[in-house]
């Protein structure tokens, strides 16, 4: 399974070139034909689930550009983290019209009913970054390889701690932190690291000394840094009164900042107490920023314009009764039904390759990250 997934995985940046250049075609196609049938200038509804995360502001505006050059309308909204909000709104885009839907949801147990909404209105659904669960009316989903997200941070944690290739080194401390655990990417990203991690805490060469190694211990409601910091804080406070901490597993940039100020505020960050390695995710400019200043050890980029093309080219294909380009139909079952999708590759990225990767690859200008 691994293999296959990475197999496809390794194609999915010659693939996804393909599918872009494929949609390119059906755009300036899609822009101009006028055969009855055409869906030009049809609206679609975009619902992402918060501002108060740039890379979410970043998804959405490369979504709405996509969607643009290939001639249709959109709708933008943002449900700024309350399910609820977030329901309410795709429930509006429905009765105003929208004839595709893609929707990166808050709660991934919330859309059943809205999506029924859906459904019966014809509307095509992509899920977008994060699988909805628990309804088949989703069609598709565009994602990257979540549980390499996990294998990318678990494996550079046991790579800066020189554990590699059967050393003996250690023990080193660790603290687990997962994502939302309203979100189905939380369990991918948790249940990656620790496929790396945890031979290591098995041979004792890794030891979570807060004792706290199971998900629903570790988990960080919608993502917020603040919550991180409390609970980092209070590990701190309680399990390293003699002790330091080597490494913290975090799944994402905001997080990662939560964390490092706790540490910081614990002194850490000087020549006697250096900062743990700290891993990240979505190579958030704060975290791009830390990472050259030497305090977040890494992040994991994904590139959110290649996301934007891959889900805009699916709801084009639905919304043409063609079928859109899939790479994994077996992974991501949502309980109702394995819903097709489309992963991307996410890449490691540190002070030895953000040159390259972010710079050269034109996601960042230097001057953003001054
Ligand atoms: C996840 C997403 C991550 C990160 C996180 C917090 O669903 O896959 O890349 O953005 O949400 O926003």
């Amino acid at each position: 399974m691994r293999n296959r997934r990475t197999a496809l995985t390794a194609i999915a940046g010659a693939a996804s070139l393909a599918l872009t250049l494929t949609a390119c075609g059906q755009s300036s196609e899609g822009g101009s034909k006028d055969d009855g049938g055409s869906t030009k200038g049809a609206t679609i509804g975009i619902s992402m689930p918060t501002k108060s995360s740039e890379r979410w502001i970043a998804d959405g505006k490369n979504v709405v550009a996509d969607l643009e050059s290939k001639g249709y309308k959109t709708k933008l909204v943002y449900g700024e983290d309350d399910p609820d909000q977030q329901v309410g709104q795709i429930e509006n885009l429905i009765t105003q019209g929208v004839k595709g839907l893609i929707i990166a949801a808050i709660d991934n147990k919330s859309m059943n009913n809205v999506l029924q909404q859906a459904a019966e209105a014809k509307i095509p659904v992509i899920s977008y970054d994060r699988l909805i669960l628990g309804t088949e009316n989703v069609d598709y989903y565009a994602s990257f390889d979540n549980e390499k997200v996990g294998e990318l941070q678990g494996g550079y944690i046991v790579e800066k701690l020189g554990l590699k290739d059967g050393s003996k080194k250690g023990p080193f401390n660790i603290e687990l932190f997962a994502g939302s655990n309203d979100d189905n990417n939380t369990r991918y990203f948790f249940g990656g690291a620790m496929k790396v991690l945890q031979p290591y805490i098995d041979k004792k060469q890794l030891v979570v000394k807060s004792g706290q190694t199971e998900l629903t211990q570790v988990t960080t409601l919608r993502w917020d840094g603040a919550k991180a910091q409390n609970r980092m804080e209070e590990i701190l406070t309680s399990a390293y009164k003699k002790d330091r901490v080597d490494a913290v597993l975090s799944p994402y940039d905001g997080i990662s900042i939560g964390i490092l100020s706790a540490l910081k505020s614990d002194g850490y960050g000087s020549k006697d107490k250096p900062l743990p390695v700290v891993s990240g995710q979505d190579a958030e400019v704060a975290s791009v920023k830390s990472i050259l200043a030497g305090e977040q050890s890494m992040t994991v980029y994904k590139d959110t314009r290649e996301l934007a093309k891959v889900a805009s080219s699916m709801v084009d294909a639905a919304l043409n009764k063609k079928k859109p380009e899939t790479n994994d139909t077996k992974t991501y079952d949502n309980g109702k039904k394995v819903v097709p999708a489309y992963l991307l590759e996410p890449v490691s990225v540190d002070k030895a390759n953000y040159k390259q990767v972010l710079i050269d690859g034109g996601y960042y200008k230097e001057s953003d990250l001054k």
